[in-house]
């Protein structure tokens, strides 16, 4: 060290070094009109969608989270243009479940700049198409024609990042907390809709005994099991189970029942599901809702209705493919040939 300090003190190195400066600089100016360094000025460029706005909840974060994935892969700003009321009430909503993955976003208030043309990626809701496709497009701004982004596969490996986007957890949800003696098993149930439009809806049946499968698999050391039933339709979740208390009456947790019934907010009902649901069942195959309830859960463990068995229109017609849809580990299940207990279905 000392050696060091001495040489750098002698004049001979003084003036060596200042020599050097003034050829590095002299470089480094002719690099700036050629070099490199010009890709620092390009102009940063964006990627954005057209959205299904007036969906619920469920759907706005698949497109958030699908868009911000593409945007990575594709090294682009995610952008979310405020083109309406409605998509000023889907930021709004969106922002108030999960505001860290709003954050992640550059918001524009206005429609997407002319004369920028819409590409199409995602035509089919539920099918994947590799965005690194439009890997070749220059455009500065890149605004996708497509839909609803419902596969996992434009956001790998983002579970924990998206988590913890989450809201901040409340204090009290009126519904069982964690603790080492409770097991808590979460069934998002889904009915009134999609009875009549075509998705398959759940059946009180199926609940029951899906949720006796999943007892007997997971139901580990835990003393006590209890079921908490998530969903918009009360009165069907009620008459699942005998003796279900409502999340609003503020003596459910004194009651010695087993069977729990949310009635806490959307967004309250994700973040119960990251704090405490050990398992979950999907009973409606292709609610979007369920299916984030399935994947921001505590424990990661998952089961689902094996929507091949069902008469989802979705599915049907073929712009749902399970693979891209469904995560990877998540469980299928469908009735035996009798009709009366549950198995798993062979992916
Ligand atoms: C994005 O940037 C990374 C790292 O700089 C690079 O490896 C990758 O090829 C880029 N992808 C595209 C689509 O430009
Ligand atoms: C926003 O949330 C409100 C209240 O939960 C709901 O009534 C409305 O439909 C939601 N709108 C959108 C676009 O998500
Ligand atoms: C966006 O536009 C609305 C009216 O269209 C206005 O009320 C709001 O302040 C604007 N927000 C920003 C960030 O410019
Ligand atoms: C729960 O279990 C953990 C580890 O076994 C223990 O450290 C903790 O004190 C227990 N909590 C309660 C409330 O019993
Ligand atoms: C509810 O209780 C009644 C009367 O005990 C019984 O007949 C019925 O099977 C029970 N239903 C369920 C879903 O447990
Ligand atoms: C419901 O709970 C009450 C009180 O624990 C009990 O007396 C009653 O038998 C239960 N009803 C059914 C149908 O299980
Ligand atoms: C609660 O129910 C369980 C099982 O039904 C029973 O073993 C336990 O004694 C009950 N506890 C109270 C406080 O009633
Ligand atoms: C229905 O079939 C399953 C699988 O083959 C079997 O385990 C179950 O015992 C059967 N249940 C009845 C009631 O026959
Ligand atoms: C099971 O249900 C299906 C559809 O309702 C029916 O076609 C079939 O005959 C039933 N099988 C048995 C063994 O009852």
């Amino acid at each position: 060290m000392a050696v060091v300090i001495k040489t750098l003190r002698s004049p001979v190195f003084c003036f060596a070094i200042i020599i050097s400066v003034i050829i590095v600089a002299t470089k480094l100016q002719f690099n700036n009109s050629s070099g490199p360094q010009t890709t620092l000025l390009e102009p940063k460029r964006y990627l954005s969608s057209r959205m299904a706005p007036a969906a619920r909840l469920g759907n706005h974060i698949f497109e958030l989270a699908a868009v911000l994935g593409i945007a990575r892969v594709l090294n682009r700003t995610a952008t979310f243009f405020i083109e309406d009321d409605f998509y000023r009430e889907m930021l709004e909503n969106t922002s108030e479940a999960i505001p860290g993955l709003v954050n992640q976003f550059e918001l524009v208030n206005g429609t997407v700049p002319s004369p920028t043309k819409t590409t199409k990626l995602n035509t089919r809701c539920c099918i994947f198409v590799d965005p690194l496709i439009l890997e070749n497009v220059n455009d500065q701004y890149l605004h996708l024609d497509g839909l609803f982004y419902q596969a996992w596969k434009y956001f790998p490996s983002m579970r924990d990042e998206l988590s913890g986007y989450l809201k901040k957890s409340k204090k009290n949800y009126w519904l069982p907390k964690p603790d080492n003696d409770t097991f808590v098993t979460c069934a998002h149930v889904r009915r009134s809709d999609f009875t009549s439009n075509g998705f398959a809806a759940s059946e009180s049946t199926f609940v029951r005994s899906a949720l006796d499968f999943i007892q007997d698999k997971e139901n580990g050391e835990k003393l006590k099991n209890t079921i908490v039933l998530f969903g918009d339709d009360p009165k069907f979740m009620r008459n699942i189970f005998n003796n279900t208390s409502l999340s609003d009456q503020q003596d459910s947790q004194i009651l010695n029942t087993t069977y729990f019934v949310s009635q806490n907010s959307p967004s309250d009902d994700l973040v119960y599901a990251k704090d405490v649901c050990d398992v979950v069942l999907i009973s409606a195959p292709h609610s979007t809702f369920g299916w984030w309830i399935g994947y921001f859960s505590k424990g990661d463990k998952v089961y689902y209705m094996d929507i091949r068995e069902t008469n989802d229109w979705v599915y049907r017609v073929g712009e749902l493919n399970p693979y891209d849809y469904f995560m990877p580990h998540w469980i299928p299940l469908k009735f035996a040939s009798n009709n009366s207990t549950i198995v798993e279905s062979l992916k």
